[in-house]
């Protein structure tokens, strides 16, 4: 484990201290509606840096694990998804990310669904891209979720990681792109181990650095890439 569990409390308060009403906020020069006990996408350039940097395939299909308000589902609706499909674990995230690309007008080409990673999907449902701007921090085995923003921060045991790295490939096209905004709070030791586990190799494609009160955290956006 690396970065320390309190850490990931202290920035769940940060989270609910502005999600506790509806408000609106202003990224990526559009403005969107955040719900309640929604991860607040403007504490850290992480919502904004992925999505301007991930490849968004024109024309193809996209699924974003773990959506939030859905900025980066809508935005690649926006710039060339025909078909997006957006995930969370969190009901409020779900119906967040719908408001949002209904009022930016591709409701038609993004669909929210509640889902544990891929759970809701069908087994034969392929993406050309697949993206999860994860909860870096590592919660011990017997951690309790009792908030849904805390499933923005924390990922107890490391267990909505692995079924990425697992899953994931398996929902790809035959040309399909894995990718994980994942941030420098994280477990890198764990998540290299857990991609050779599974035959995949890890490049950096982008990253920024932030200066938090207690730190610098930098924000990488990594791909997957099957190894042979
Ligand atoms: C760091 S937030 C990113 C939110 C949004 N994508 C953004 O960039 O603004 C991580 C998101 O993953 C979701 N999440 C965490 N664990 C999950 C799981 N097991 N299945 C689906 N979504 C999950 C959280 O609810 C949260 O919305």
């Amino acid at each position: 484990m690396t970065d320390d569990v309190n850490v990931g409390f202290s920035e769940t308060a940060r989270h609910e201290g502005t999600t506790d009403q509806p408000m609106e906020f202003e990224l990526l020069d559009l403005r969107w509606e955040l719900l309640p006990n929604v991860f607040a996408p403007f504490h850290s350039p992480s919502t904004a840096s992925y999505s301007r940097w991930l490849p968004y395939p024109r024309g193809g299909s996209l699924l974003e694990i773990g959506c939030g308000a859905g900025v980066t589902a809508v935005h690649a609706a926006l710039n060339g998804c025909a078909a997006v499909t957006a995930t969370d674990i969190s009901q409020a995230a779900v119906d967040n990310a719908a408001r949002n690309a209904a009022r930016h007008g591709v409701a038609d080409r993004v669909r929210a669904v509640r889902s544990d990673m891929f759970a809701a999907l069908d087994p034969e449902d392929r993406f050309d891209v697949i993206f999860w701007n994860s909860p870096a921090i590592e919660a011990p085995e017997d951690f309790s979720y009792t908030r849904d923003i805390e499933w923005s921060i924390l990922d107890r045991g490391y267990v909505s990681h692995r079924s990425f790295l697992h899953d994931g490939p398996r929902h790809l096209t035959e040309n399909g792109r894995l990718f994980l905004g994942f941030n420098s709070r994280g477990n890198d030791e764990l998540i290299a181990d857990l991609a050779e586990e599974e035959g995949l190799r890890i490049e950096k494609l982008a990253s920024t650095s932030h200066d938090f009160d207690d730190r610098t955290v930098e924000f990488r956006l990594l791909e997957f890439i099957r190894k042979n």
